[in-house]
C-alpha cells in the first residue's frame, strides 16, 4: 500500500521563485519513489502557479486553509471553491496552528462538510496541546472527532482523513513512539465507528509532528496509519528528500 505524505510548506517559503525550486527538487525525489502519495500544500497564493507548472505529474495539491462559506464579505478569506478552483484536491482543515488562532471544532465540521461538498478531500486535524499521566487526551481528540465529523454521512467517511498531530511534537525532531501512535490510532478508529459506524474502521489516518527522515520509516510501520503530515522538514529539500527515500526503503 502507498503511504500518503502531505507537504504542509505552512508560511513558506518567502518567495515564489523559491516555491517553484522546492517544488521541483520535491517532484524528483517524489518521482524516484513508487510507494508514496503526495500532496503538497503550499501557500494558497502560489498554488495555481505551481499547480499549472505539474499538470499530469504525480503531486496533487492541497490547502492549508479555507473558509466554509461560498462567497461574500469576509476580508482575507478563501473559498473551497476558489482553491478547487486553482487546483487544489485536498483542503486540511482544523490545523493546530489555526486552532490556536480562534480555530473552533465547530468551524471545523463546517469545513470538513464544504470540503466534500466541493469534490476535495478534508484532512481533519485532531490532537490534544498537552499530555498527562491521566490520559484525558483521549477526551480532547474524541470531542473534536465527534464535532468536526459530525455533518457528514456515513458513506462520506472513506473521502475523510484524519491527521493525528499532538500539538506538543509539532516543530520538533521528535515524534511521539510510534507505539502510542498505534494506541491512538485505535482509538481515533473505535470512535469514529461509534459515532458513524463500521465504516469507521477504514477510515484514513495519518501523523504528523516532527515527522523526518529519521523517524518516518518507523512511524509507518509501527504506528498504525497510512501516510504523515510533514511541516518543516517538508520545506528543506535534501531532508525532504531523504524521508521520501525512507519510506521507499522500507516499503
Ligand atoms: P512539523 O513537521 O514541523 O512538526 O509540523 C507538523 C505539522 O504541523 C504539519 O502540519
Amino acid at each position: 500500500m502507498k503511504a500518503l505524505v502531505v507537504a504542509n510548506w505552512k508560511m513558506n517559503p518567502p518567495t515564489f521563485r523559491e516555491a517553484k525550486k522546492l517544488l521541483e527538487t520535491t517532484r524528483k525525489a517524489a518521482d524516484a519513489t513508487e510507494h508514496v502519495t503526495l500532496v503538497v500544500a503550499p501557500p494558497a497564493i502560489f498554488l495555481r502557479e505551481l499547480r499549472a507548472r505539474h499538470k499530469g505529474k504525480k503531486i496533487a495539491f492541497a490547502l492549508q486553509n479555507a473558509s466554509a462559506e461560498e462567497s461574500g464579505a469576509y476580508t482575507g478569506e478563501i473559498s473551497l471553491a476558489q482553491g478547487a478552483d486553482a487546483g487544489a484536491t485536498y483542503a486540511i482543515v482544523g490545523h493546530a496552528e489555526r486552532r490556536a488562532m480562534g480555530e473552533s471544532s465547530d468551524d471545523t465540521q463546517k469545513k470538513v462538510a464544504a470540503a466534500l461538498a466541493a469534490n476535495m478531500t478534508p484532512i481533519l486535524c485532531v490532537g490534544e496541546a498537552t499530555r498527562t499521566a491521566s490520559a484525558e487526551y483521549f477526551g480532547v481528540v474524541k470531542e473534536q472527532l465527534r464535532i468536526g465529523l459530525a455533518d457528514i454521512s456515513s458513506s462520506q467517511l472513506g473521502s475523510v482523513i484524519i491527521s493525528y498531530e499532538p500539538v506538543w511534537a509539532i516543530g520538533g525532531e521528535k515524534t511521539m513512539s510510534p507505539r502510542d501512535m498505534h494506541e491512538m490510532a485505535i482509538f481515533i478508529r473505535k470512535t469514529v465507528v461509534e459515532l458513524h459506524g463500521e465504516k469507521g474502521m477504514g477510515v484514513k489516518i495519518i501523523y504528523g509532528g516532527a515527522a523526518t527522515e529519521s523517524n518516518a520509516a518507523n512511524m509507518l510501520r509501527d504506528g498504525d496509519v497510512d501516510g504523515l503530515l510533514v511541516g518543516h522538514v517538508s520545506v528543506d529539500a535534501p531532508r525532504f528528500a531523504a524521508l521520501l527515500q525512507a519510506i521507499e526503503d522500507a516499503t
